[in-house]
């Protein structure tokens, strides 16, 4: 049987639209689709693929990651603010137990006192923060690494074009 290519879901949390505009000595230059763009480039590299999704509603992030269960086998998340207020949404990474990576391009911890907790940590297999967007490379390479080596469908059998 050809296994099946492992597919990857980022997950992109409020005001990350504005990525690009936004605060750019905080967050970068660097636009939301670039980021889609890396993630997709990073995945292509190492024989999976990577779907992005991004929201500025609570609900709908539950919904996509609900959602994922039945069309992804990991998760890649920078739930914004919402990763310092919102249960919601830890419980339903936890509800649907596939790997997550919890991702911020600032580094939270040298930030205001309200950034240094997170609801997401504690249901993330890794935590990237700080690395700017590669961070979402690192975090689709780790995913894909291992969603790859679970598959046996290793990046060495995927090499570039
Ligand atoms: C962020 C950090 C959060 O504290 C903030 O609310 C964001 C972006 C980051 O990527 O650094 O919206 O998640």
């Amino acid at each position: 049987m050809t296994p099946r290519t492992p597919s990857i879901l980022v997950i992109n949390g409020p005001n990350l639209n504005l990525l690009g505009t936004r605060e750019p000595a905080v967050y970068g230059t660097a636009t939301l689709d670039d980021v889609v763009r890396l993630a997709e480039d990073t995945a292509r590299d190492l024989g999976c693929t990577a779907s992005s999704t991004q929201s500025n509603h609570e609900g709908r992030i539950i919904d996509a990651i609900h959602a994922a269960r039945s069309t992804s086998d990991g998760i890649v998340i920078n739930a914004g603010a919402f990763t310092h207020t919102s249960i919601a949404i830890r419980d339903a990474l936890a509800a649907v137990g596939l790997p997550v990576v919890e991702v911020h391009i600032s580094n939270v911890h040298r930030r205001e006192e309200f950034r240094h907790s997170s609801y997401i940590s504690g249901v993330a297999d890794a935590v990237i923060v700080g690395a700017g967007i590669d961070g979402y490379r690192l975090a689709v390479d780790h995913l894909a690494r291992r969603l790859t080596a679970a598959a046996g469908t290793d990046a060495a059998s995927f090499p570039k074009s």
